[in-house]
């Protein structure tokens, strides 16, 4: 087994350029004095381009903080946040957003789409936002990705949940992000429709994107190339090419654990 913090030995800087994210002892804390909360704990982490990364750990471990932190949605209290070669945690608030809009796709386990608009208008939102011009061609080429050009007039309510998240999922891929976060992106879908999205995760890291995904399913895990686990806001271990059994004991270990 690797051990996830031992890559962190490189300094920033310094061969970054097969790296999707590289994180340096990140440290996000709540509060302060008795009721402080550090949900991430001195976290450091190399996560190279194209690759599948799934994040497991009980309730409260750390999980979405961990996600936020790196697509640039929350700021870590210490600690450097490497995109590519850029550093998130130097950038002002305006630019922040604007690497958001342009490089970083995110996908909920509420799916969040504009119950008004359809399907194709949900996916250009992201490019309207950008301030460009969606084109019509470039928008359906996403929802055909996602299975679902033929959909593309329906508004969410006319859509299953499944289809829901393949529009969330084509709306997160409409800028090309560099990486695509998803936060229990199967957690409301059955466990069919849940594969369907993650077979086409799956395809898309094959196809070179980069994807990492917090779930509390080992099945979904399984799907991934790497499984970090975390427990208590620190990285406990890694399991490379994971199987849905080997994920289960793991995280059933790290229950039992003293911390
Ligand atoms: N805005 C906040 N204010 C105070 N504490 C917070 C805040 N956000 C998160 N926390 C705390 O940080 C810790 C980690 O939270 P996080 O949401 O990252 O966990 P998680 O692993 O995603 O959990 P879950 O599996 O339940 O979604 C928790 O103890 C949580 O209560
Ligand atoms: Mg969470």
């Amino acid at each position: 087994m690797k051990n996830a913090a031992t890559n962190s030995v490189v300094p920033p800087g310094i061969a970054t350029a097969g790296l999707a994210v590289r994180l340096s002892s990140v440290t996000r804390s709540y509060g302060k004095g008795a009721a402080a909360v550090t949900a991430l704990d001195r976290v450091t982490l190399d996560i190279p381009k194209g690759t599948f990364t799934a994040v497991m750990g009980p309730s409260g471990s750390g999980k979405s903080t961990l996600l936020q932190c790196t697509a640039g949605l929350d700021r870590p209290t210490s600690g450097t946040v490497l995109l590519g070669d850029r550093d998130l945690t130097a950038l002002s608030e305006n630019k922040l957003t604007l690497l958001r809009r342009e490089r970083i796709g995110f996908v909920f386990q509420a799916f969040n789409l504009l119950p008004s608009l359809t399907a194709e208008q949900n996916v250009a939102l992201p490019l309207r936002l950008a301030g460009r011009r969606p084109e019509r061609g470039a928008v359906l080429d996403v929802l055909e990705r996602v299975g679902l050009r033929e959909r593309a007039g329906h508004r969410p309510s006319e859509l299953s949940g499944g289809q829901q998240q393949r529009v969330a999922l084509a709306r997160a891929l409409v800028t090309r992000p560099d990486v695509l976060f998803g936060d229990e992106p199967t957690g409301a879908l059955d466990s069919r429709t849940g594969r369907e999205v993650l077979t086409l995760l799956r395809g898309m890291v094959d196809g070179g994107q980069t994807v990492i995904m917090v779930t509390h399913d080992p099945t979904a895990a399984s799907y991934a190339d790497r499984v970090l686990f975390l427990a208590d806001g620190r990285i406990r271990g890694d399991l490379d090419s994971p199987t849905a059994d080997r994920v289960a004991e793991r995280m059933t270990a790290l229950a039992v654990a003293p911390c």
